[in-house]
């Protein structure tokens, strides 16, 4: 197999450094591990192609949004139509009613829908309507779940180390950003997550002020971590007890999981839901779906909601991942990956744990178990190794997620991408070892 030559992203990213902040145009765009970015050219399906001629089978899926691969027909062709017919309209089309009530159809916390644009403003909305709804002001958030970049929601994420986060009933602010506004976040309430009893203590302690206990259903982000076996049904009957809402920002799980998120897939319903992403299929739009009571005491602004192209994009995804059978071939295909994940860390004495959940894999080295909290995922998983794994891939042509092992399957991956990654897995595993 041979090694990927990469030099026009090396010296592309080079000379783009010196006008764009970072290079990129986001953070996670370079990898903390490597060098440089790898510069792209075009998409299709599962496949990517860099400004060297290079092909890669890609899991990163632009960070989620591109459920349906790149470049995919339906999408392009809706989205075509709608460029010939204005972008831009400022005022409701008939998608746009057509597409808030399928969504109430297909997402169980779903009585109405309001639509922003990322899942930043999705969660600063989510947020006010909780707010609004309850007369509180506190919300209960869990560290290392990252919900967007605002001042507000960007505390206590990307720590290196448990030490830094401090005891689990008075979780350090870490903040993340120079500019940053501690006192915005002082009405959020910091907790350790799938620990029911501390949750317990704070929200019976707190009930008065907290509004809402927000989380990722499925801690996504920093993680990946399942919640324990009955977390979900525990924090659920915990927030109704307390008159406290409960928030699941599905920004990740949501269409990824199943067609109805994490909340159809765990079976677990929330006050309020928020999602982005995957929902459009790579075209800016997100959204937020609760009970008529609570959604309507608040009104959306923002010139980009919805706009008729990003409506177009989310009727067409939408259909794709209704047809029978999409979700359960990403699921195969993600076991196909963890077999040879597991199969291959024992083959070469590396200790590995992985999982999928349809659009969702998990790969973990230096733990043969489920994780059980991000303290957990500080202090046993091995990033070193992860970051190793992740370089090598790259260079053979597998693009993953930098650090956190969470890899992103879509609707147009084949049996011959599968076969292929595995392939590339097979040839990097034992050079893993190496130093
Ligand atoms: C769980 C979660 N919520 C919110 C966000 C913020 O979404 P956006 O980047 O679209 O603003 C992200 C982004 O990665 C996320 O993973």
């Amino acid at each position: 197999m041979e090694k990927f030559v990469t030099e026009k992203s090396k010296a592309l990213f080079e000379e783009g450094k010196k006008y764009l902040v970072d290079g990129v145009s986001s953070s996670f765009h370079v990898a903390p591990c490597e060098e440089y970015p790898i510069a792209m050219i075009r998409g299709k399906g599962a496949r990517m192609y860099d400004i060297d001629g290079n092909e890669y089978i890609d899991y990163i899926a632009g960070f989620g949004p591109t459920i349906l691969g790149y470049a995919p027909d339906a999408l392009n062709e809706a989205v075509a139509d709608q460029l010939t017919r204005g972008v831009q309209f400022s005022t409701p089309t008939e998608a746009l009613y057509k597409l808030a009530k399928k969504l109430t159809e297909i997402i169980p916390c779903a009585e109405m829908v309001s639509f922003q644009s990322s899942g930043t403003e999705a969660n600063m909305h989510a947020w006010r309507v909780a707010r609004a709804a309850t007369g509180k002001m506190k919300i209960v958030k869990f560290e290392g779940q990252y919900h967007g970049w605002a001042d507000e929601q960007k505390i206590t994420i990307g720590a290196d180390n448990t030490e830094q986060l401090g005891a689990r009933t008075n979780i350090t602010r870490i903040m993340t950003t120079a500019g940053q506004r501690k006192s915005t976040t002082d009405d959020i309430i910091l907790a350790p997550w799938n620990d029911i009893d501390t949750l317990t203590k704070i929200v019976e302690e707190n009930a008065d002020e907290i509004a809402a206990v927000l989380m990722e259903p499925y801690m996504c982000d920093e993680g990946p971590i399942l919640g324990k076996e009955g977390y979900l049904e525990a924090v659920r009957e915990l927030c109704t007890k307390n008159n406290v809402l409960l928030i699941f920002d599905e920004v990740i799980t949501g269409f990824r999981m199943s067609l109805g998120g994490a909340q159809e897939y765990f079976g677990v319903t929330p006050d309020i839901g928020i999602f982005g992403k995957a929902i459009a299929g790579g075209i800016s739009l997100s959204m937020i779906a609760g009970k008529k009571e609570h959604m309507e005491l608040c009104h959306p602004s923002g010139t980009f909601n919805a706009t008729p192209v990003a409506v177009a994009a989310s009727l067409a995804t939408i259909a794709e991942l209704e047809k029978p059978g999409t979700y359960e071939r990403m699921d195969a295909l993600g076991a196909q990956l963890c077999d040879a994940f597991i199969r291959l860390g024992k083959e070469n004495g590396i200790k590995t744990y992985a999982n999928h959940h349809n659009g969702i894999s998990q790969f973990q080295f230096g733990i043969d178990r489920a994780p059980e909290d991000w303290r957990d995922v500080l202090d046993n998983v091995d990033s070193d190794m992860y970051d190793k794994f992740y370089n090598l891939c790259r260079d053979y042509g597998v693009r993953l997620t930098s650090m956190r092992g969470r890899e992103y399957l879509s609707a147009a991956h084949t049996q011959e991408d599968i076969d292929r990654t595995i392939a590339v897995f097979e040839h990097v595993f034992p050079m893993l070892k190496e130093a």
